[in-house]
Parts: C-alpha cells; sequence; structure tokens
C-alpha cells in the first residue's frame, strides 16, 4: 500500500540496450524516492546499497527528519517544542496516534499505563539467574523476549484492537519496573514495588530510587521525549524487519534492543561517558584524543560525534547541551566531565576533519551527564535510551502491520567461490 504520493514524473534507467522507466514518489516536504520494486523483474539487475545509506525502506508518517537542516519532527511538532511544552505521556500517545491527545485521551492512556504496571514475578526470577557480569541490555532483551512467555494471550499481537492495545500497554507500563529491577539488583537493593498513585516519570524514579525529587521528574520527562522516536534507525528498522516476519511484538522489540545496545548506535551513551572518563585520568589532554579521532590507523573514534543523517546539528543535542548546565546547577552537582565535553565539542568543532565529514555532537554526547547527574549508573544508560525509544519502537511496529507490509528480505550480490565439485576430506 503505497502512502506517498506519485509524481508525473520518471527516471530512466538504462541497462545494456534496454531502456526502463521507474515511477517517483514524493513525501509531505517534497523529499524524492525512486520506486524500483519491478527493477529486477524487469532488468534482472538489483540495486547495492551496503548499510543503506541511500535507501528508503518505509513510508512513514510518524517523525521527519531533515539532516541538512537539522530539523527533527514528529507528526509535524518540532522536538525543541515537545521537549519544552509536552510531557513524554503525551509524546507516547503522539507517536501511537499521530495527534496529541485530548485531556480525557490522556488520562485514559494513564490510567492504561497504571492497570498494567505489574511486572509478572517472574521475571524477577529471570533476572536474578542470569550472571551478575550480564551487560543490562543483555538483561532487558532478556526479559523482552519472556514477556511472550508470560503474557501469552498476546502472542499473535496483531489478533484484534483489543490484543494490540493491551499488547502495546503491557510493553509500555512493564518497561519502568523491568529498568529499575535491573538497576536494583546491580546495587543489590530490594525491588519497590510500582505505586498507582504516580504518573509514568513518577513512578519509574520512586521503583529506582524510593523517592521522587520533582526537580529530577522534570529532567528526566524531557530526556525521555529526546529520546522517544527517530524515524528508520538501526533498532526501529530492526524492529520493523523482525516484525514484518509476524512474530510477537515482545519478540520484535527485543531484537531492537539488541540493535540499539551497539556503541555505533544506543550503546555510544555508555562509550561517550566511558571515553570522557578516561580522558580525565589521562590528564584531561583533548587535544591528543582529537588527534587519535583523526588518526586513521587508529580505532578511536570520537563518541558522540557523527551521524548518517544529521549533517549539521543533532537538534537533540541542542535542546541537551543547553540543559546540562541548568540541571547541574539545580540539582547542586558538579562534573568535571562537563568541561572536557566542551573542550572536545569546541576544538572538534574548529577542526578541518571533522567540520569537511560534518560531524557534530549527536543526542548521546551530552545526555549520559544528565543521567549520572539524575544518579543513574552509567552501565544503565543505554537502558534509560530504551526506555525512552520503546514508544518509538511500537509506533514503527504498529505502523508497518497497520500498512501490510511484506516480510523485509533484501537482495544481495554474491561473490563467493562459482559452483565446485566436493572435495573428500583425505583431498583436502
Ligand atoms: N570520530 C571520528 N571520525 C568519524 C566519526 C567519529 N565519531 N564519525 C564518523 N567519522 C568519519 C569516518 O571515519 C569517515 O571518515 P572517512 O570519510 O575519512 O572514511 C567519515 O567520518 C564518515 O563516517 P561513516 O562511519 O562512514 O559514517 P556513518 O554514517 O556510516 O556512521 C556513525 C555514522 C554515527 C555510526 C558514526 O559517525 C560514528 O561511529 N559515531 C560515533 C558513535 C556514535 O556517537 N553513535 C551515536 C549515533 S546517534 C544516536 C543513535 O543512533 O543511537
Amino acid at each position: 500500500m503505497s502512502l506517498a504520493t506519485e509524481l508525473n514524473e520518471t527516471v530512466n534507467i538504462q541497462t545494456g540496450e534496454q531502456n526502463s522507466s521507474y515511477p517517483v514518489v514524493t513525501g509531505t516536504y517534497n523529499e524524492k524516492g525512486i520506486t524500483i520494486d519491478k527493477l529486477r523483474d524487469t532488468t534482472g539487475y538489483v540495486t547495492l546499497d551496503v548499510g543503506f545509506k541511500n535507501t528508503g525502506s518505509t513510508e512513514s508518517t510518524i517523525t521527519f527528519i531533515d539532516g541538512e537542516a537539522g530539523i527533527l519532527e514528529h507528526s509535524g511538532y518540532r522536538i525543541e517544542e515537545l521537549a519544552s511544552k509536552s510531557s513524554f505521556e503525551e509524546v507516547m500517545w503522539l507517536l501511537l496516534h499521530g495527534e496529541l491527545p485530548s485531556e480525557a485521551e490522556l488520562a485514559g492512556f494513564s490510567k492504561q499505563l497504571k492497570a498494567h504496571r505489574a511486572l509478572p514475578v517472574g521475571v524477577k526470577g529471570i533476572l536474578d539467574a542470569l550472571p551478575d557480569q550480564t551487560h543490562p541490555m543483555g538483561m532487558l532483551a532478556v526479559v523482552l523476549n519472556s514477556l511472550s512467555g508470560f503474557y501469552p494471550a498476546y502472542d499473535d499481537s496483531w489478533k484484534s484492537e483489543e490484543v494490540k492495545w493491551n499488547t502495546i500497554y503491557t510493553l509500555l507500563a512493564n518497561m519502568p519496573g523491568i529498568t529499575a529491577y535491573i538497576y536494583r539488583r546491580s546495587q543489590k537493593l530490594p525491588y519497590i514495588d510500582a505505586d498507582p498513585s504516580l504518573g509514568y516519570v513518577e513512578n519509574f524514579l520512586h521503583m529506582m530510587f524510593g523517592k521522587v525529587d520533582e526537580r529530577v521528574v522534570e529532567a528526566l520527562d524531557r530526556l525521555l521525549i529526546l529520546h522517544a522516536d527517530h524515524e528508520q534507525n538501526c533498532s526501529a528498522s530492526t524492529v520493523r524487519f523482525v516484525g514484518s516476519s509476524r512474530v510477537n511484538l515482545f519478540a520484535a522489540v527485543a531484537a531492537g534492543s539488541n540493535a540499539l545496545w551497539g556503541p555505533l548506535h544506543g550503546g555510544a551513551n555508555q562509550a561517550v561517558l566511558e571515553m570522557l572518563e578516561a580522558i580525565q585520568l589521562d590528564g584531561g589532554n583533548v587535544d591528543k584524543y582529537i588527534a587519535k579521532a583523526k588518526d586513521k590507523a587508529d580505532p578511536f573514534r570520537l563518541m558522540g560525534f557523527g551521524h548518517r543523517v544529521y549533517k549539521n546539528f543533532d537538534p537533540r543535542a541542542a535542546v541537551i547541551k543547553k540543559y546540562v548546565d541548568q540541571v547541574l546547577d539545580t540539582l547542586e552537582k558538579e562534573d568535571p566531565v562537563v568541561d572536557i565535553a566542551k573542550g572536545l565539542e569546541r576544538e572538534a568543532l574548529k577542526d578541518e576533519y571533522f567540520s569537511s565529514r560534518k560531524l557534530f555532537p549527536n543526542v548521546d554526547f551530552y545526555s549520559g551527564i544528565i543521567y549520572r547527574a539524575l544518579g543513574i549508573p552509567v552501565s544503565l544508560f543505554t537502558v534509560m535510551f530504551a526506555l525512552g525509544r520503546m514508544p518509538g519502537w511500537i509506533a514503527q511496529w504498529k505502523e508497518m502491520r497497520q500498512n501490510g507490509e511484506p516480510i523485509g528480505r533484501p537482495r544481495q550480490i554474491y561473490t563467493g567461490a562459482a559452483t565446485r565439485a566436493y572435495v573428500p576430506m583425505s583431498e583436502r
């Protein structure tokens, strides 16, 4: 089912003697895509785009990014405006429905999230059974997968409206409890039950720390909004791709969480803080690390810098950067790595290596400093990203199923050995 508008424009492709033409579609902001799904049938050729640098995998109404202008919008609402005027619960609704909720809709949504909050007892047993050194993201993926066993009635998550929404509410409502249990287990602290009188973010803080500091609520709410969705990134594409096999939603988001774990994606927030600490321990010599990042013989990369789509400031990073000093002031905290981060950014932005490659700070560059000020340990940072991103993954999955997208199955160009006779063991 095509949602984009077909233009009165075609692209012609010459393959040998044959000339074939392909329709061009356009989106809301006049971005253009060549529809090539018939290319192989017509010509025998496929397109080759390793890493999908130039391939649109879907048409979507959820999130828009203009990477050259540094713009991020959800259903037309700018991220800066959502971060300053909205709440995470409202943004979750926006991603799932495409509109901001009315007062009654928001109240109904909050009620559902409260009603589905109780974490299955067995989840705690699963987490307890894992070795202590298991990374929190490994724990998260295990638990997300296990939810299909705890909620067998939701195994066919697309069975009916009721099952679909119950699956969605359950996942969103269970995420704070799962995150808090992973944290408290690592600190050898007892689990704290959800408090039905509290909102989503307040309850999360209650389950984490046993207290709710209003200053922290606001800061965390804003961070979660900034992470809520980011169109067809590695983890969202994974959720859509895995979900396209019609597996249950729990399994699809478990796959997404594994994609997020990597240091080139969500794991970068942990990697940034570890990098800043390493630079601090090494005497705070920023220039040395800028030189390392530029040295092609050195595998070191400036973590929290660069983005596949943003070739300008990541607007989320701009909001977070403005917010770092404010949060530290409000919480009366100091963090020596803030100066190292600012020094790295200043030197990188002046440097031809970074400017010619259009490498700017991304969302992960400053977010860890705020998480740490809020009392969240470094190893939990990527789980915090997942807590914020869960509504985005669900919205992407829901859209993919709603549009009846076929199973994801790319082609390849085979470059291995040509047909040959089996070699018996004695002749190898
Ligand atoms: N430090 C040093 N050089 C870099 C960096 C960096 N952080 N990022 C890119 N480059 C260089 C890269 O070496 C290449 O140089 P050349 O053209 O000379 O070979 C050029 O810039 C283009 O990089 P690329 O790796 O081809 O670009 P990509 O679009 O495939 O990768 C990226 C994007 C985000 C994976 C990459 O910029 C990176 O590794 N950044 C550090 C990790 C990071 O911060 N990830 C979080 C991304 S935002 C949040 C999220 O997605 O979860």
